[in-house]
């Protein structure tokens, strides 16, 4: 799969935390998404961690799903 970067509107902003317990924000799971994750147990290990409690899983769910659409419009 060829590497992707964030857009643009994504660069340089802090973001937001979607998962406390190993302190993940949304830019890291959209960067993970571009990357190749299509789903939560596979953005855990691009980001070097593993679900903990897995409150987080459906915003990540949520976040791959707005990449996937985004990248499916770019394409
Ligand atoms: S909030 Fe992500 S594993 Fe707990």
């Amino acid at each position: 799969m060829q590497a992707r970067t964030l857009p643009t509107e994504f660069r340089g902003c802090a973001g937001m935390y979607v998962c406390i317990c190993n302190r993940l924000t949304d830019q890291q799971v959209r960067a993970a998404a571009l990357s190749g994750a299509s789903r939560p147990a596979e953005v855990y290990p691009a980001c070097g961690c593993a679900a903990q409690c897995g409150t987080c899983a459906i915003t990540m769910r949520h976040l791959i799903d707005e990449q996937a659409s985004r990248i499916a419009a770019a394409e």
